[in-house]
């Protein structure tokens, strides 16, 4: 047994806002708390979230209507009822983080604002501008200092200890010395945010590697529908950098190269604000069709006139004019569908509980489901908050009931050696090299529209790369801040997470929200409406599937 320096009643991984929402919720429910991450915590990717988080508070609007939303939204594939307590518990926590000081927008009474979102029946997105995620992040990191949660920042963690599937700790990586430790835990939470770098030009930051998810699966923990990747409409051309539907939710038009707004074609009723996965292919679509402009749509903002505009979406101003050269006061902007989130992840219950005891998961690394097949807009940041909170009550819990196990003593041990083969190896394969090429592969094989030999095609190719990161050298050997032995981390992490959506969308054989199939256009819900849940095996990658559990909204034609 390995004599862990640091311990914790609960260990949460992550910073964002599913992980510092976990934190503070299992502090107040008393118990130990810390949280590492690999930046500090106003780093995390939840900042970067724009144009809102949905929430029924308006009083014409229902917690129903966003349930019957988010659940045909996801195709039917959602767990209904984790979807009924996102959207039941949505208005209290938007009240909550108000009570905290979050500044949400306000119309002139001084009711919180919400606006019109894609795929909702309501405009129920509340926002900060579109900088809400920034916002928010700052809120709760400010709990996170008031409750004495515990930070570890610039830590990396590389490996969950699960032993007899209980779970004990996690070995983790200290940035800044390059020491490889131990750290004990009754109960640890993944928050580890989503596995968008997987992709090329992705909108998730370059921290966005799935870590969390290939660990936990590599430590037993079944993962969930990782094939179900979206595509968000609006993305510069140039860096993937995310253009909010905020944007479309004020009023843009979208347009093609003869100036036609395209949108009614493919979704007569809401036009632009459809889902995500309908207007990301209508864009496709168009520009596959000869209607783009040079690889992009356009995304015109102008008749919202420039006071609106520096009101409501002055930081997509900015990045338009610094990163696509165009002022959209003035000119619209040629946006074009990227990366943008994984609606799979650690397959976890209602509480947030994954197969693995003591091993709990919520947001973007989790699939609790809320999202089935097509997440709305608007519905992540509720996630984080909402299912972040259930998650520490739920890992506090089980922390007052069980005392820490023991340690496997390989444990550490094992990834020392991990470690120094990357430092021994005498391969020539460059990690960036490799991270490109998998980008490559990813985008042209598995993007919004695919089919079987293109994916197969994908599959095999996926496994090449992972064959050649056996060479993968690293020069650098300090052990300060060595970017080059984390990035190979990553790298390892998203090889495992390329296989296991390539696996997922080539078995299958069917179109549902994001995963669109040219050869298998149809939904097909006799055989295909259950979740695919993707297990590590000594053979490799081990597919089975899993009811997705309904409740009182039957499959319909989902029209828009
Ligand atoms: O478009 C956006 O502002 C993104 C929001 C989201 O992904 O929920």
């Amino acid at each position: 047994m390995v004599d862990a320096a640091i311990q914790h009643d609960v260990l949460v991984v992550g910073a964002g806002l599913a992980g510092m929402r976990a934190a503070v919720a299992a502090r107040e429910a008393g118990v130990d708390t810390a949280i590492i991450s690999k930046v500090h915590p106003m780093r995390s990717h939840s900042g970067a979230a724009q144009g809102g988080i949905n929430a029924a508070v308006a009083k014409d609007d229902s917690w129903e209507n966003h349930w019957f939303d988010t659940v045909k939204g996801s195709d039917y594939l959602a767990d209904q009822d984790a979807a009924e307590i996102l959207t039941r518990l949505a208005p209290d926590n938007i009240r909550e983080l108000e009570h905290q000081g979050c500044l949400f927008s306000r119309w002139q009474d001084g009711r919180i604002a919400t606006r019109p979102f894609g795929g909702a029946g309501f405009p129920r997105t509340c926002f900060v501008a579109d900088i809400t995620g920034h916002v928010i992040l700052q809120t709760v990191y400010e709990q996170v200092l008031k409750n004495g949660v515990t930070v570890y920042e610039e830590f990396f963690v590389v490996s969950l200890i699960v032993e007899d599937n209980v779970c004990r700790g996690v070995i983790t990586l200290d940035m800044s010395t390059g020491k490889l430790s131990a750290v004990r835990a009754k109960a640890v939470v993944f928050a580890t945010g989503g596995s968008g770098r997987v992709f090329y030009k992705s909108t998730n930051s370059l921290i966005s590697t799935g870590d969390g998810v290939a660990i936990a699966y590599r430590a037993g923990a079944p993962v969930e529908d990782m094939e179900f990747i979206q595509f968000h409409p609006t993305t510069l051309a140039s860096n993937g950098v995310l253009i909010t539907e905020g944007a479309r939710g004020e009023g843009a038009y979208l347009l093609n190269s003869e100036g036609d707004r395209f949108m009614f074609k493919y979704a007569p009723t809401k036009g632009e604000l459809a889902s995500r996965d309908v207007v990301s292919r209508a864009e496709w679509t168009e520009i596959l069709e000869g209607r783009g402009v040079n690889g992009c749509v356009l995304l015109d903002l102008r008749h919202l006139c420039e006071a609106r505009i520096q009101e409501r979406l002055p930081q997509i101003r900015e990045l338009a004019i610094d990163f696509a050269g165009c002022d959209p006061v003035n000119a619209p902007v040629p946006i074009k569908p990227g990366a943008h989130y994984t609606m799979g992840g650690i397959r976890v219950d209602k509480t947030c509980a994954s197969t693995v005891q003591g091993f709990f998961a919520a947001g973007e690394c989790s699939a609790v489901s809320v999202h089935g097949a097509n997440r709305l807009g608007g519905n992540s940041i509720l996630e984080t908050v909402v299912f972040g909170k259930i998650a520490g009550v739920s890992a506090a819990q089980y922390a007052r009931e069980h005392d820490y196990a023991s340690f496997p003593s390989s444990a550490l041990p094992d990834q020392e050696s991990r470690r120094n083969a990357l430092f021994q190896t005498t391969g020539k394969e460059k990690v960036a090299v490799l991270r490109d090429a998998m980008q490559a592969v990813m985008n042209e094989h598995f993007h919004i529209f695919r089919n079987e030999a293109q994916m197969a095609a994908g599959v095999n190719k996926v496994r090449q790369l992972r064959e050649r990161f056996a060479n993968v050298a690293i020069n650098d050997h300090s052990m300060v801040f060595n970017t080059a032995l984390t990035e190979a981390f990553e790298l390892d992490a998203m090889l495992d997470l390329a296989e296991i959506i390539a696996l997922g969308a080539l078995a299958r054989k069917e179109s549902r929200g994001a995963h669109a199939r040219i050869d298998y256009k149809d939904r097909d819900d006799a055989n295909w409406l259950k979740h695919t849940v993707i297990t590590r095996s000594p053979e490799g990658p081990k597919l089975s599937y899993a009811p997705v559990t309904m409740g009182k909204f039957q499959p319909m034609e989902r029209v828009y």
